[in-house]
């Protein structure tokens, strides 16, 4: 199979989270989105959580009217939520889990568990249009059920593996990494475009961009942190070239 090119999807979210921390109009997460994208991100992704947290309604519609590059709208699979994508039309929509007294999406979509209540969103999203992707762990029962739910796209939640590389916990991290590399691969097998996301950072990128099934990552919360020492058009480059080494040990 083919290796497809590595695309970067930048979460803006955290963005957003500073602006509301005044409840003014600064940062833009707009802003942060036109200087991602010239400094070479493939799109922009944007979760709008049901208590809007972070992004606002706003921010999705500005974000579509004023990008030119795909938006990946991060949502819940909830009625309002498919009303509000329907309206705004992204590019993408990516369905997660979403729990209000989480800090951050902690783990996968249980695409077994839920697949009755999943299947009408993925068609109506999919009749309009958009690109449906399910972010799910890298568990074998979770991607056969993706497939069969016929979402053209997974994301595989990299969070477990990210975290037990940065605190050290290398058989964790060795086995979570084995957990992805067969999840992966088994995702595409099944005709699945694979992307992956969450706790990336400079090394986990460039190590997981070696895997050739990979299409898209996507990343948020390191980048801007980052970008408050070097700025984000820095750090988006970084990323860039980060993703690149992994990617040339493929052709190596
Ligand atoms: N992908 C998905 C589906 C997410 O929910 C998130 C977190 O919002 C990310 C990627 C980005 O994760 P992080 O902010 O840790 O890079």
């Amino acid at each position: 199979m083919p290796v497809p090119p590595l695309r970067l999807g930048i979460n803006v979210d955290h963005v957003a989270t500073l602006r509301n921390a005044r409840g003014g109009a600064r940062p833009d997460p707009v802003r942060a989105a036109l200087i991602a994208i010239e400094a070479g991100a493939d799109g922009i992704t944007a979760h709008l959580r049901e208590d809007r947290r972070h992004i606002r309604d706003t921010d999705m519609e500005r974000l579509k009217a004023e990008i030119s590059k795909p938006l990946n709208f991060e949502m819940a699979a909830t009625p309002d939520m498919l009303r509000i994508s329907l309206g705004v039309k992204p590019h993408a929509v990516c369905l997660v889990p979403e729990r209000r007294e989480e800090l951050t999406t902690e783990g996968g979509l249980d695409v077994v568990g839920q697949h009755n209540a999943l299947a009408p969103f993925i068609a109506r999203l999919s009749d309009a249009g958009i690109r449906v992707s399910l972010f799910i762990s890298a568990d074998p029962q979770q991607i056969e059920m993706a497939a069969r739910l016929r979402a053209p796209v997974i994301e595989i939640h990299t969070g477990g593996w990210c975290d037990a590389v940065v605190d050290g916990h290398a058989a964790k991290a060795e086995a979570e990494w084995q957990r992805i590399v067969a999840g992966a691969k088994l995702a595409r097998a099944a005709g699945l475009e694979v992307h992956a996301g969450h706790g990336l950072d400079y090394q986990t990128s460039e190590t997981i961009a070696g895997l050739p099934e990979l299409a898209e990552l996507n990343i948020g919360y390191f980048m801007m942190g980052e970008a408050l020492f070097v700025g984000l058009g820095e750090t988006v480059r970084s990323m860039r070239a980060a993703m690149d080494r992994g990617r040339q040990r493929l052709a190596g």
